[in-house]
């Protein structure tokens, strides 16, 4: 397995592939790798001759009071494990080599980014629809792996591919789940035992909403409040940022159901703030 550092070394490398006629499959990630990153890997080796891994946390995708600093890292263990599952290539860039004191572009996906986590997070879809070109034009991708546990940012990165006639194709991964149903993420370590516990309830509200919605019994407004009353019994959850049905292309909250409906909910607990989504097709 290579580890590259160097964009302009990276992007040498990929071109030399594309040359020999070989398919690069790219999971960009931020590291602290768990399993619901290795099935992207996993889906990439599958279907790609080259599979690229990038580690970057990247700090335009951060507020100012967000946890840039303490997001979990562990570069040995990630490549311990990338080497594992035979990734070729670890992208590793420093953040000055990605962000040059003279760094001035940004990219900015409309409307989308403004909605669910963007309005909780201001400028972090810039930053990730940033740093995603970014790597794109340095990897040059066939194909490139994201899960559905971040929709949102899979909305935005599919627009900003179509909208700017990107050369890749986007695949989305199911969540994979832990065992109680909560969905993986490199940030459940901020979790103290009982918030742990705890937040299985995302996903067992996320269920019960999607049986309320089949039965096909209760109007969507009575749907709403019953997935609210179910967050707000946690008291570990100190905020429930959003807990609604979604347009899954807008990501407009729905008044009526549609054929597909996106539930999806962010809440805060203890230090950590989590996310997850499923999607809910009725004829
Ligand atoms: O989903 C993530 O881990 C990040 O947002 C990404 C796509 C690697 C960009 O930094």
């Amino acid at each position: 397995m290579e580890i590259l550092r160097i964009p302009k070394i990276m992007q040498e490398t990929s071109k030399r592939h594309i040359q020999k006629g070989k398919t690069i499959g790219f999971v960009p990630t931020m590291g602290a790798l768990h399993n619901g990153h290795l099935s992207l890997f996993k889906r990439a080796r599958e279907e790609n001759d080259i599979v690229v891994a990038s580690i970057f946390v990247n700090p335009t995708q951060f507020g100012p009071n967000e946890d840039f600093d303490k997001y979990p890292r562990d570069i040995e263990g990630d490549i311990e494990k990338l080497r594992t599952i035979n990734v070729d290539i670890v992208f590793l860039p420093e953040t000055k080599a990605m962000y040059p004191d003279n760094f001035l572009t940004f990219l900015y996906v409309e409307k989308l980014s403004e909605k669910l986590c963007g309005a909780f997070r201001p400028g972090h879809f810039k930053g990730v629809a940033t740093v995603v070109n970014k790597l794109i034009n340095i990897i040059k991708p066939h194909k490139i792996y994201f899960g559905q546990k971040d929709y949102q940012q899979c909305l935005i990165i599919r627009k900003m591919i179509e909208d700017l006639n990107i050369d890749t194709e986007m695949i989305i991964c199911p969540t994979i789940r832990e065992k109680d149903g909560l969905a993986m993420s490199s940030r459940n370590a901020y979790l103290k035992e009982k918030e742990r516990v705890a937040s299985a309830l995302i996903y067992k509200t996320l269920v019960a909403v999607s049986d309320l919605i089949k039965s096909n019994k209760h109007p969507l407004p009575k749907i709403k409040e019953q997935m609210l009353n179910m967050l707000k019994e946690e008291p570990l959850f100190s905020e429930i940022q959003y807990a609604s049905i979604y347009d899954t292309e807008t990501l407009e909250e729905l008044t009526e159901l549609k054929k597909n409906n996106l539930v999806a909910i962010a809440v805060k607990i203890g230090d950590a703030r989590l996310i997850d989504n499923i999607i809910i097709e009725i004829n």
